[in-house]
């Protein structure tokens, strides 16, 4: 083995810890932007288990619902029974490495659970709360 060969094989298996880091930090900065921060890892754990009525049925949702309280194991969709892979990074390596999806399912998943969008303070609370998971 050669010298290049080890640092390239070093570099990819580091991507995905990058890719995490990046797309945590770019929408972190972007929530800063938008007067939220400093963020907190206890407040986003306490918003996950946090239990909200839907207005409609009247059933008692939260993150914890599809997503489980251990985020290292795997979840379950509410409505549609299917299997959710663990949401924590140390586990799922492809968890919170995309910006455009995290973007997408925490507007679906804020919406669905809290009847709402999430705010930028909440969004970057979760995001402290999942990414040392
Ligand atoms: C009704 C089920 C359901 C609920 C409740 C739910 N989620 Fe999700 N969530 C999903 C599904 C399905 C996906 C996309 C599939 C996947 O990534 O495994 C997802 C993906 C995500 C992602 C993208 C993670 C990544 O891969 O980068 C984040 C972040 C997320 N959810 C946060 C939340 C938060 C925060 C809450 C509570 C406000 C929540 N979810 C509640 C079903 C749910």
């Amino acid at each position: 083995m050669n010298r290049k060969f080890i640092s390239i094989t070093a570099l990819l298996f580091m991507m995905p810890f990058y890719a995490q880091a990046d797309a945590v930090s770019e929408l972190e900065a972007n929530y800063q932007t938008q007067g939220a921060g400093p963020f907190s890892s206890v407040s986003g754990e306490a918003m996950w288990n946090k239990t909200f009525i839907d207005a409609k049925t009247g059933k008692k949702r939260n993150c914890a619902t599809c997503h489980t309280i251990d985020l290292t194991k795997k979840g379950k969709h509410a409505r549609t029974g299917k299997a959710i892979e663990p949401m924590a990074p140390s586990v799922n390596l492809k968890r919170l490495t995309r910006t455009k999806k995290i973007k997408k399912w925490f507007v679906r998943n804020c919406k669905w659970t809290l009847g709402r969008e999430c705010s930028a303070q909440e969004k970057g609370d979760f995001l402290a709360f999942i990414k040392n998971r």
